[in-house]
């Protein structure tokens, strides 16, 4: 299959088996929102699908159009086009969202032009004043979630997994994110969306919803899922 694909995976946090057996499938041009309770391992599967050394896949594979790649390094599969917006995006005090943005240009090739660099910023609700200060450094919640999505938008990745990309934004910024992830749909790209919220799961109007509980993929459907889990909570959703 052409996109993301996640088959059969364990994966193991420490000592803890978190994820038991998950297979989630992300087809090129599509969103695919997964939900599901705290702690049921949806940042575990997010962290695990780029390659982070601490969550240890021990079984099944991670896919990218057709590629095996749960062996590669984050890095490597960055250069494949995989892409993660981090629930916690890490302050990087010592690189400036100029130089994040510059890098991110050169890589695929382009010079760094100021003007497009302040264009993308105001893109994402952001502004010039932000390039000389340090990556995510004394941000805002919704601020990170801004210039994580810059960083989507800049890197024209073609496998997104966006962990939680809505907390802390406003209504605007939810709106924002909607129509981006839209755009970044129609140009290819096989987007997985975690969120909590209801509204934003509507917003999004993905292709398909999935609930993952105690590390366990218990139903997929359409939005008709998202209204469900609302009403009646996860514990019956899961059945
Ligand atoms: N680095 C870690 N060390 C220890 N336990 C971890 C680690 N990462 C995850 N876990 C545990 O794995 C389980 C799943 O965590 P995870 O962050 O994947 O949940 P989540 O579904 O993203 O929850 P939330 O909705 O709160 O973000 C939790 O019990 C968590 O404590
Ligand atoms: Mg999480």
């Amino acid at each position: 299959m052409s996109g993301l694909e996640v088959e059969g995976i364990h994966v193991r946090v420490n000592e803890e088996l978190v994820l038991k057996g998950v297979t989630l499938r992300v087809p090129n041009s599509s969103v695919v929102v997964l939900m599901g309770p705290n702690g049921s391992g949806k940042s575990t599967l997010a962290y695990a699908v780029m390659g982070h050394p601490r969550y240890r896949v021990e079984k099944g594979r991670i896919l990218l159009d057709g590629d095996d790649v749960t062996g590669l390094k984050p890095e490597e599969r960055a250069l494949r086009g995989l892409f993660l917006a981090f629930q916690s995006p890490p302050t990087v005090e010592s690189v400036r969202v100029g130089t994040l943005i510059r890098e991110a240009l050169a890589r695929r090739g382009f010079p760094f032009s100021e003007s497009e660099a302040i264009a993308l910023l105001e893109r994402v609700g952001l502004n010039r004043s932000y390039l000389p200060r340090g990556v995510h450094d004394g941000f805002s919640g919704g601020e990170r979630k801004r210039l994580e999505l810059a960083q989507a938008l800049i890197l024209k990745p073609r496998f997104v997994v966006m962990d939680e990309p809505d907390s802390g934004l406003d209504v605007e910024g939810v709106k924002l994110l909607a129509s981006e992830v839209a755009g970044l749909a129609e140009s290819g790209a096989a987007v997985l969306v975690i969120t909590h919220n209801p509204r934003t799961a509507e917003i999004l109007a993905p292709d398909r919803v999935a609930v993952l509980v105690s590390g366990r993929i218990v139903a997929e459907g359409g939005l008709e899922l998202v209204r469900e889990i609302g009403e009646r909570g996860y514990e019956v959703v899961a059945g």
